[in-house]
């Protein structure tokens, strides 16, 4: 299937990292709302999909993107949250599998911890890139905040002793990326993107250094991934979860990967006993900005493009397998070759 007119689709990115490092705090501070309060136990048990539409996106990186010749082509990003606490595994592999480029938090007064490693396993086996932000440097004794500020600007305006303990800090996070085998940098020294990991220092708490981490991870998308990223049609789609929604029945929340579902679509989906062949009744997302996890007004869609996060509601999806994929069923898929494939994995 030849790709549309370069038009790029927007990548997705997950975010990985030890229980704690602050990666949904992170994504809170990105779409201005407070999603790592209102958690059970205060930690995540759930994969996240939050979409961050090209003009929000273009006004977070307005900070640091001013003055530079930086063109942003992406159509938006799709940022997927994964739980750093140990038993959830299965979903930090799951979420490792549907992105194209991932966000390693890590919190930078702890350095690596287990999940971090785990996390770096899981990244090497699949070979994503991935840049790491290190995290909490409003932590810092005497740390001098500009909220949202590039990380330029507020670390020029640290003490000496500041920026020591900074370095200090750094050194060891570059220091253990080396142990497990990545040449890394700080991400406006690195010396060549292809061969260094950048690490990116933030506060999620106060913002600075997330306009530096988003304009990386837009530059880097549309240099390194401009292939991958052109829109297909190809239909990839991977179930998270299976709910009941009030006045919809059973419904699914699918990352949509690539290609578009529309309204009345036949499609077949992973299911306990067997493949599941039905029609989407509804499509519905999150308000953009707004994390499909958290109770939220749903917004009716006739179709929707990857990627996105979207809930489909349609008969027969109480057997639905999280993990499981889905297929349409059009002139390029027979019914019979999607039961097989839904099945295959
Ligand atoms: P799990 O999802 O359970 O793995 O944790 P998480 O990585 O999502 O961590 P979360 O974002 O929930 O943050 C954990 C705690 O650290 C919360 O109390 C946050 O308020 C705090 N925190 C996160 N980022 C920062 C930061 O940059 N600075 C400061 N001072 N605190 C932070
Ligand atoms: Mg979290």
């Amino acid at each position: 299937e030849a790709a549309e007119s370069n038009e790029l689709r927007s990548p997705i990115f997950v975010v990985l990292g030890h229980v704690d490092a602050g990666k949904t705090k992170t994504l809170d501070k990105i779409r201005q709302s407070n999603v790592a309060a209102g958690e059970h136990g205060r930690i995540t048990q759930q994969i996240g999909a939050t979409y961050i539409p090209r003009d929000a996106l273009e006004q977070k990186i307005a900070a640091v993107a001013r003055g530079s010749d930086f063109k942003l082509r992406l159509p938006g990003l799709l940022m997927i949250d994964t739980p750093g606490h140990e038993s959830f595994s299965n979903l930090r592999s799951r979420g490792s599998d549907l992105c194209n480029i991932a966000i390693l938090v890590v919190n930078m007064t702890s350095g690596f911890e287990p999940q971090t490693f785990e996390s770096i396993r899981m990244l090497k086996e699949r070979r994503i890139p991935f840049v790491v932000a290190m995290n909490k440097i409003d932590r810092l004794y005497d740390w001098k905040t500009t909220p949202d500020a590039g990380f330029a600007a507020t670390f020029a305006k640290q003490t000496k002793n500041v920026r020591q303990e900074f370095d200090g800090h750094l050194k060891r996070v570059i220091l253990q990326l080396s142990e497990e085998g990545f040449n890394a940098s700080l991400f406006n020294e690195n010396p060549d993107e292809r061969k260094y990991i950048s690490v990116v220092p933030i506060s999620a708490m106060t913002g600075e250094g997330i306009p530096d981490l988003l304009l990386l991870l837009s530059r880097l998308s549309q240099q390194m991934m401009a292939e991958k990223l052109t829109f297909q049609e190809n239909i990839e789609a991977t179930i998270l979860e299976v709910k009941m929604l009030e006045g919809q029945g059973t419904t699914i929340d699918v990352i949509l990967s690539n290609g578009t579902l529309r309204e009345g679509d036949r499609i077949v989906v992973c299911g306990l006993n067997g493949p599941i062949v039905t029609s989407i009744r509804s499509l519905l997302t999150p308000e953009p900005l707004k994390e499909m996890r958290v109770k939220t007004p749903f917004i009716h869609h006739s179709e929707v493009k990857g990627a996105m996060g979207v809930k489909i509601a349609a008969q027969d999806l109480e057997g639905a397998v999280a993990g499981g994929r889905v297929l349409v069923i059009n002139e390029r898929m027979s019914e019979e070759q999607a039961k097989r494939e839904v099945m295959a994995d």
